[in-house]
């Protein structure tokens, strides 16, 4: 077990020692809150995406992708609201200049012991929490990072990175719907960068100015989107629990009461993480009603309503929005399966503390590891031959020599390896070679021959 204090200064260590994330720009001093997946991140990061898009895209018959644009017509996020609310409350301090969210520095005051909850609660009743200093008044602070089109840059020219990846599956719903698509229910899947210019970034990759998302709009006849609502509730419990391998009680499913929610929401859950910083938002679900589809149709002017087919009615559908961060989704599979636990020291010794990271196998960067027991050619060609059979099967895996077979473990289980093979001189007799399971530490001896399937099996 680790303690919450000490797991977010770990799991930085261990990314950057291991290959998985790298502070940005280091050789130039840094450049804060931005992060460089390194080669093992953007394996995890990658399986993570195929994994969602396997299961709530190619897995279903009723969703379907798109990849808009990061720049699109600045039209879009007027029509959105983005440009006139997509705003975070900002105050300064007037003493020590620092910046915070009003809205978390309110929320803190409250999460006090002893606050009496039902007090009304003023930003002027707090002080800057690094210096005592006096607080300015809120102001809003718009999060769309502007850029210019072409040479000029004046207004006539600019244009935003997308804050999110919805607003390009609305403004590409007219060509779906006439393309592809004419029944309800369907979705549309978007995975990509957005981009928001977070006074508060932190705490690792959790908020950062530039991360990725995995959104899907889904389109329904008003009446049935309450139903469409729990079932995607039901579909992100599965992904945590049988994709992520979250354990429940980490996981918090917060309805959002009527006076907190969007004016256009008619339901909305937070999904959130048991962080070591606290209980904080992983994802969001929303029942966004005809909100966006309604926007757009009166800011293009164009006929966004579908034609049902059964009663010649025109409508604008509702839209159910499960929302997923993916970067975000890196950082709690790290978390959750970070470990320490007790195993054999490298030379074979006492037992040490043994770092390792229990990912599910699916989402391990490296699958299996062929470890020959010495360097002699006879054992090195044998472990190189089925790493590269692995390989070309499209299977992840590698092959190390170097170093004391203990220190290669330890390599591999800090990097998550579910399974590393072992190439020894009994395999020249026995045609078998031994397989170390990553968490329970066993070993078995099973055939050269038998070990692609073996993997295989064990990914499905
Ligand atoms: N389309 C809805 C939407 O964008 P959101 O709650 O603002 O809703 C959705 O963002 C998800 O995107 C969040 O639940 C989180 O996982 C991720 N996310 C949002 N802002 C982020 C940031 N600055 N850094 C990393 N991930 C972020």
């Amino acid at each position: 077990m680790i303690s919450p204090e000490k797991k977010m200064d770990l799991l930085v260590s261990l990314c950057k020692r291991r290959g998985f994330i790298y502070p940005d720009s280091e050789i130039y001093g840094g450049f804060a809150n931005a992060f460089d997946y390194g080669p093992y991140g953007v394996e995890l990061k990658n399986n993570i995406r195929d994994a969602w898009w396997d299961m709530f895209v190619r897995g279903r018959g009723d969703v379907i992708g798109l990849d808009a644009p990061i720049i699109q017509n600045p039209k879009m996020w007027e029509a959105s609201g983005h440009l006139q609310n997509f705003s975070d409350p900002l105050v300064d301090c007037k003493r020590c200049k620092r910046r915070f969210r009003a809205d978390h520095l309110l929320e803190a005051k409250q999460a006090e012991p002893g606050y009496d909850k039902e007090k009304p609660l003023e930003i002027a009743d707090i002080k800057c929490p690094e210096c005592g200093g006096e607080l300015t008044d809120i102001r809003n602070f718009n999060l769309l990072f502007k850029t210019f089109i072409g040479v000029t840059e004046d207004v006539s020219n600019v244009a935003y990175l997308r804050g999110e990846t919805a607003g390009g599956m609305f403004v590409a719903w007219k060509n779906i719907r006439d393309s592809v698509r004419n029944k309800l229910p369907f979705g549309v899947a978007q995975v990509g960068k957005a981009f928001r210019n977070e006074i508060t970034p932190g705490n690792f990759i959790f908020r950062t100015r530039e991360f990725e998302q995995m959104e899907i709009e889904y389109f329904v006849k008003p009446a049935e989107a309450p139903q469409a609502f729990e079932l995607w509730l039901e579909g992100m419990k599965k992904w945590l629990s049988d994709v992520l391998h979250i354990k429940d009680e980490n996981l918090n499913f917060h309805e959002i009461p009527d006076e907190e929610r969007a004016f256009y929401s008619a339901r909305t859950i937070d999904v959130e993480y048991r962080y070591p910083f606290g209980l904080k938002e992983l994802y969001g679900l929303a029942n966004r009603t005809d909100y966006d589809l309604g926007r757009h149709q009166e800011y293009s002017k164009e006929d966004l309503r579908w034609l049902d087919p059964e009663t010649g009615e025109k409508i604008l559908p509702y839209v159910i929005e499960p929302s997923w961060g993916l970067s975000r989704t890196v950082l709690v599979t790290l978390l959750e399966h970070l470990d320490i636990d007790e195993a054999d020291t490298a030379e074979g010794g006492d037992k040490e503390p043994r770092m390792v990271l229990r990912l599910p196998p699916r989402l391990a960067p490296v699958k299996a590891a062929f470890l020959p027991l010495q360097k002699k050619d006879e054992l090195t060609t044998i472990a190189q031959e089925l790493a590269q059979s692995l390989r070309s099967e499209g299977i992840n895996v590698e092959y190390d020599e170097s170093g004391s077979i203990g220190k290669r473990y330890r390599r591999q289980d800090e990097v998550g390896t579910p399974w590393c093979f072992t190439v020894d001189f009994e395999s020249l007799e026995d045609k078998k070679v031994t397989v170390r399971d990553r968490d329970a530490m066993t070993q078995e001896r099973i055939a050269i021959a038998e070990v692609a399937g073996w993997i295989k099996d064990r990914l499905k």
